[in-house]
């Protein structure tokens, strides 16, 4: 990995073994969106899975609401403004909400610009987000929750569509990866009669699925992405799901040695057996 830019004591900008421009967490030793870089890596899992464009183009004046969990340096974000840029005139109005608690890393890649063709023609946009914590332009709604998540999550009163859910790893971030989470975001989430709820994940943990199904979402495998060959995709309508979880999933689970959530307690592990072999039945009989 080559270093671009490092004077920053926290983040620095690096070129990946793929070639890719994107910025590497010093401290906690973690390259966002290796190897394929942010813009990509935004676009493949967030924007063409969740089928943005195709949402936004829906016959309803009602606005698509987006959670963007873990804002970073905006990538994911900037990728839903340019999916509703080309979605053109006739799109429904669209909302995002990024949560976030560090808002340096923004700030840091704003400074690296130059670096990062997506910034082009939003620097206004995420300079008045950063200052006055919403941007408004037509029917585009970007606000931004800066602080923790897990405080907002307990009385956010905005219902999402579309998560795009991008903390750190869970080697380093644990706290964000638990039942307890999912079930906060699955009580905001909408009903398919409401237009369901889906979430995006890189991961493909089965601790991070458990945890999923145990909240109450139907989950299935996401898109290949960077080293990974598969990702997450969990929705509470299960008709959205590209490609449930197959029973061959639920052998391997079965067999783990680490098959409970983050958050499971010895105590706990029972039940959520009983919630992942109840979900078993439910989808194979
Ligand atoms: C992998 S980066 C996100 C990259 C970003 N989505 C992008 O497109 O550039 C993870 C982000 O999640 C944020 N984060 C982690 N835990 C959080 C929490 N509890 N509350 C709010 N933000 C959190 C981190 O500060 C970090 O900026």
């Amino acid at each position: 990995m080559e270093v671009l830019e490092s004077s920053h004591p926290l983040f620095e900008v690096v070129r990946t073994s793929a070639g890719a421009i994107s910025i590497r967490n010093k401290e906690l030793n973690e390259t966002m969106h290796n190897p394929v870089g942010p813009w990509v890596e935004a676009n493949t899992l967030y924007i063409d899975q969740s089928k943005l464009v195709d949402r936004l183009l829906e016959k309803t004046s009602d606005e698509l609401v987006i959670f963007d969990v873990g804002l970073g340096a905006a990538a994911n974000a900037l990728a839903a403004l340019a999916a509703a840029n080309r979605a053109g005139h006739e799109r429904r109005p669209l909302h995002i909400v990024s949560f976030e608690r560090e808002l340096e890393l923004l700030r840091f890649a704003l400074a690296q610009s130059a670096h990062f063709p997506h910034f082009f023609g939003y620097e206004v946009a995420l300079e008045t987000l950063l200052a006055r914590g919403i941007w408004v332009d037509g029917s585009i709604t970007w606000e931004l929750r800066h602080g923790d998540f897990l405080d907002f999550i307990a009385h956010e009163k905005v219902r999402p569509h579309l998560v795009f859910f991008d903390p750190y790893s869970s080697k380093v971030n644990e706290e964000m990866w638990t039942t307890d989470v999912f079930r906060k975001i699955h009580a905001l989430s909408r009903s398919p009669e409401e237009g369901g709820t889906s979430l995006f994940t890189y991961s493909q943990a089965t601790r991070i699925r458990v945890a999923l199904i145990a909240a109450g979402f139907y989950v299935g495998y996401g898109s290949a992405t960077g080293l990974k060959s598969e990702t997450t995709e969990a929705s509470t309508d299960r008709n959205r799901l590209r490609m449930p979880l197959g029973k061959p999933w639920f052998d391997r689970w079965r067999k783990s040695h680490l098959r409970h959530p983050y958050d499971c307690r010895p105590e706990d592990e029972p039940g959520i057996d009983a919630a992942i072999e109840a979900y078993l039945l439910r989808e194979f009989g």
